[in-house]
């Protein structure tokens, strides 16, 4: 089939490669010139696991353009997976995905089927149906579907690949005939439904694994009030089949591209229908205050921060991406910049990014043990294996002061018995070594 994506993230450039890598004939179209420029010689712009050699593999039946008319124009299936950012209401920005309808009907030749892929909004495919056909140049049919995408980046191909489940919101069974036969060899569970329902799909799901997230936090901070450990009672809570164990990582808060703008569409959605969505509320505010947490705990161990030297560990919002959207090292880092101190960071795959917002105020390493020689102080804020599999003993090896707050319980508590390093976590007891 001749498909045609819209917008080349995380989510556009993903969707497009694994569709070429199921024999379909793939054209992605993007506004970015140097990022069509690298992917014309086979360079993924992001970084996400398997997506450069599937994209190598897969070369003979993808191509890269701006020429959005061409990609368009003789299309069987157009997907939509440009960004929807959130405005400052909390509302979604809707304006790259009327811009791509725009430009959508003024390019079609031929019927066409447009999916919607990126999140947005309940009502969102309804109205976009109107205004193509109201723009519309040429007589062609055109079927609206919604498609919301679940992937999670870090996984982003093998999400696409093996979906947990591939919804198709739909209001004519041409449309959904249609996407069952570009997902055929896909073997994922499919579920036909009306768009408006695909669309809450989305929303409902992010917003949950949010309220999870929020919900731990809470429980953890708490268990670090009453003497709990917060491992122990997640894995206690997750016998309990209803519960699971999944999700329910204590830390230092959710960030990334969805979580904190698709909790805040919701919620704002709701709103506007006259309709409060408490829970969903409570999980921002928790998260926003969460995010804060290791720059607290630091307080305990100096008044303030001016001159000290700051190693962090990990800069985006979560192993496997390089993506700092919502990172909460961005919310961490300015304010130690603010009172003076001098930070060395470490990441295996963000700096330069990083870079792009912070270019000569922070040190960046190349090792782990580069960015924790001569700390007073050690953040860590993203779990990356490299700091997980580390040997704890470098940090008292290592670091001037050896203090380690941990926003990620990358390490077992009873690795901190021996040493002579103060390990603060989230929901767990702190180990001192002054006080064993
Ligand atoms: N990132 C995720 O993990 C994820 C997961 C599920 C759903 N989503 C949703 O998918 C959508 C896309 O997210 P993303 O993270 O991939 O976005 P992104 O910001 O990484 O990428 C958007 C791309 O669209 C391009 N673009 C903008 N206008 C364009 C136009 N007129 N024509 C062609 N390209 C254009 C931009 O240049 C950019 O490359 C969002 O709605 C998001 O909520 C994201």
């Amino acid at each position: 089939m001749r498909i045609a994506v819209a917008g080349t993230g995380y989510v556009g450039l993903v969707t497009g490669v694994c569709l070429a890598s199921k024999e379909h004939e793939v054209t992605c179209v993007d506004i970015d010139e140097k990022k069509i420029n690298l992917m014309s010689q086979g360079i993924s712009p992001i970084y996400e696991p398997g997506l450069s050699e599937l994209m190598r593999d897969s070369k003979d039946n993808i191509t890269f353009t701006t020429d959005y008319k061409a990609a368009y124009s003789g299309a069987d299936v157009i997907f939509i997976g440009v960004g929807t950012p959130e405005k400052k209401d909390g509302s979604a920005n809707l304006s790259y995905v009327y811009k791509v309808a725009e430009q959508i009907a003024e390019s079609l030749e031929k019927d066409c089927v447009i999916v919607i892929k990126s999140t947005v909004p309940i009502g969102t495919n309804d109205k976009i149906e109107q205004f193509i056909k109201a723009k519309l140049k040429r007589h062609v049919n055109v079927y609206i579907a919604s498609n919301p995408e679940f992937l999670a980046q870090g996984s982003a191909v093998r999400d696409t690949l093996h979906a947990s489940r591939i919804i198709i919101g739909v209001e004519e069974p041409q449309a959904a005939e249609i996407l069952q036969d570009v997902y055929k060899d896909f073997d994922s569970p499919k579920m036909v439904t009306n768009r408006r329902s695909a669309e809450m799909i989305k929303y409902a799901s992010n917003d949950f694994l949010a309220l999870k997230i929020s919900y731990v936090n809470e429980i953890a901070n708490l268990c670090e009030l009453v003497g709990a450990d917060i491992e122990d009672v997640t894995m206690g809570m997750g016998y309990d089949s209803r519960i699971g164990t999944k999700f329910l990582n204590a830390g230092i808060g959710y960030g990334g591209s969805c979580f904190p703008k698709d909790t805040k569409a919701l919620s704002w959605l709701a709103t506007f229908n006259d309709n409060e969505l408490k829970t969903i509320r409570a999980a921002i505010d928790v998260n926003e205050s969460q995010k804060f947490k290791l720059v607290k705990k630091a307080k305990k161990y100096y008044d303030d921060f001016s001159g000290l030297t700051v190693a962090i560990l990990g800069l985006t919002f979560k192993p496997g991406t390089d993506d700092l959207r919502e990172a909460p090292s961005l919310v961490n880092i300015p304010i130690l910049l603010e009172d003076g101190a001098n930070i060395k960071a470490w990441d295996p795959v963000g700096v330069e990014n990083y870079k792009k917002i912070y270019p000569t105020e922070i040190e960046y390493c190349e090792t782990i043990s580069q960015a924790i020689t001569g700390a007073d102080l050690c953040f860590i804020f993203t779990e990356w294996p490299e700091v997980k599999n580390m040997d704890v003993r470098d940090f008292e090896t290592f670091m001037k002061r050896p203090i380690v707050l941990d926003g990620r319980n990358c390490f077992k508590l009873e690795q901190f018995r021996n040493v002579h390093i103060i390990y603060d976590s989230i929901g767990r007891t702190r180990v001192d070594y002054l006080y064993i």
